[in-house]
């Protein structure tokens, strides 16, 4: 199939902006996400400010642990991790962020958005950020995408300001409800999330 919106130039979209980055307890696509910000943070002048959920402040499990990650955002040279509600607030008041996305997004996380539910600090930064009208992308990664949380993709997907990483089924027959984001397809989705648009095809086949 033809991709036929791919950004021309998603590294000179995004030169100079200020990107949060709300880190859920999608623990398997970890490392791939931050492959992608350590990529994102060589463009010029792009600044990175991670927001850790609570869970991927305190849970380790065999994909690595929690100290790791926020290891690996010092190392990349982001900006220290927002870890609390009160951290997060300010998003909203001072206009920290040019985009944000949450990336991984949990089916938990997706959920509480759908429903305005703000009891964390991505959540917390999720909302402050949408108050401002700007753009939200979203690297969904869960096994009930095509379950219980496809009414809450629904809902997202036709809401303003929100977009998705392209995602896909990433094995229909052991896991029939579950999607993933295409993580190779991160930069270009946030430079189009920028711009205002949806990057097409949102359908990915694995
Ligand atoms: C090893 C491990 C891997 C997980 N992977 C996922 C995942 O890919 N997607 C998901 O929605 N939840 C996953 N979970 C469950 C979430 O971590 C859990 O729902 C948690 O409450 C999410 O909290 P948060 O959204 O606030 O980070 C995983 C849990 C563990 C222990």
């Amino acid at each position: 199939m033809k991709r036929n919106a791919k950004t021309a130039d998603w590294q000179s979209v995004l030169q100079g902006k200020t990107v949060g980055v709300g880190l859920t307890g999608s623990f398997c696509t970890m490392r791939q996400v931050l492959g992608q910000l350590r990529q994102l943070r060589e463009i010029p002048g792009l600044s990175l400010q991670p927001i850790l959920s609570d869970n991927v402040q305190r849970l380790d499990s065999k994909f690595g642990k929690a100290e790791e990650w926020q290891a690996d955002l010092r190392d990349m040279g982001a900006e220290a991790p927002m870890l609390t509600i009160p951290a997060a607030e300010p998003i909203g008041p001072a206009g920290m962020l040019d985009v944000m996305m949450i990336a991984p997004c949990t089916g938990n996380t997706l959920a509480k958005l759908a429903l305005g539910i703000t009891d964390g600090p991505v959540l917390m930064a999720a909302k402050a950020h949408l108050r401002n009208e700007k753009p939200l992308l979203i690297a969904l990664a869960t096994n009930d995408a095509l379950g219980a949380n496809a009414k809450n993709l629904g809902l997202l997907m036709n809401t303003r300001h929100v977009y998705f990483v392209p995602l896909g089924q990433d094995d229909p027959i052991k896991k029939p409800r579950s999607l993933i984001f295409d993580a190779g397809l991160l930069p270009d989705a946030l430079a189009a999330a920028c711009e205002g648009r949806q990057l097409q095809p949102i359908l990915r086949q694995y």
